[in-house]
């Protein structure tokens, strides 16, 4: 077993164990230790769940590699900063023309391995360190849910449980995390038919309902591969924001077009360039595309 599977089953055990809201390591965001352990963890609103709260163990998703090294955590969080800017501003019309279900932002990308899930993270992270904001990160990618699998939560109702039962309330499978101003909704288990989920009318409701619940919310949503699967398609009809990974210098241009031709039409579409070569494991250079913004959220 590799120190990874190790890490995760070890991860797993603990998860299994309700209540355990522990301190975590690492630079992202400042965690708040833990107050005693509490059997069902309530923390600051941020969700409705009775479900076991969840620790986010840096050293864990460090070793998953959904985390950077330590060394490159403070260049990360920087690059972060600047990225999450802009999604904010769009999703709550702070200095530009607010975009309609701006605060659902989906992480998608032309191919796999372009680093969907790291950003994800990561970025969800960098948003929750803004006390304002209520940050609910989602594994959309039900078909490889590597989130809620090293998060040990592989086995849990998520998403495709609300979706499949119209009655099951998609607050109540959200899970609270040490970190106060961030929560977790795994993607739930067996995928078969989950393009059909994907875009049934009940997840657009599912959106609207995750949106709705509270109005400083953003939901971060990872995704499978645009151009490799089809649940990718469906994901982009329900969200406001899209912004597409590019691996640098591996993403063929060609490939990357047509992934974008994909999102024609889309309101909200952003780029951002993972893993340059300019640094030794990552950087991020940012830019909007093919904006084209109404000026009010109808939303
Ligand atoms: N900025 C980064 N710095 C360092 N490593 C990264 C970065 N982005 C991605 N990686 C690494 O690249 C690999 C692929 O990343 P990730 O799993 O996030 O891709 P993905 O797009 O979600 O893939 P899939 O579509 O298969 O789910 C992982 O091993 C991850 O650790
Ligand atoms: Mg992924």
């Amino acid at each position: 077993m590799s120190v990874v599977e190790k890490a995760i089953r070890k991860l797993q055990e603990q998860n299994q164990q309700p209540g355990q809201i522990g301190a975590a390591t690492g630079e992202l965001p400042q965690i708040h230790p833990p107050q005693g352990v509490s059997p069902e963890p309530v923390l600051d609103g941020a969700t409705a769940s009775r479900l076991p709260g969840i620790v986010l163990e840096r050293a864990v998703l460090r070793a998953a590699g959904l985390l950077p090294p330590e060394e490159d955590a403070s260049l990360l969080a920087r690059q972060y900063r600047k990225i999450k800017h802009l999604l904010v501003a769009q999703a709550i019309g702070r200095g530009v023309p607010r975009t309609p279900k701006g605060y659902l932002i989906m992480i998608a990308s032309a191919m796999s391995g372009e680093g969907k899930t790291f950003t994800a993270l990561n970025l969800a992270l960098s948003l929750a360190m803004d006390k304002d904001l209520n940050v609910l990160l989602v594994d959309a990618d039900v078909a490889k849910p590597q989130l809620s699998h090293v998060l040990g939560l592989g086995q849990a109702p998520g998403l495709l449980e609300a979706l499949r039962d119209p009655h099951v309330d998609v607050e109540s499978l959200i899970r609270a995390t040490d970190v106060p101003t961030l929560s977790f909704l795994p993607a739930g288990v067996g995928a078969e038919e989950a393009t059909e989920l994907l875009s049934s009318t009940r997840m657009q409701q599912v959106a609207e309902l995750l949106g709705r619940h509270d109005s400083r919310r953003i939901v971060v949503l990872d995704s499978p591969p645009l151009l490799q699967t089809t649940e990718s398609a469906a994901l982009t009809h329900v969200v406001g924001q899209i912004v597409v990974v590019v691996r640098a210098e591996s993403t063929p241009q060609p490939v990357l077009l047509d992934a974008l031709k994909t999102l024609e039409g889309h309101p909200s579409v952003s780029l951002v360039l993972n893993q340059s070569t300019r640094t030794v494991t990552s950087a991020y250079y940012y830019y909007g595309y093919g904006n084209e913004r109404p000026n009010t959220d109808s939303a």
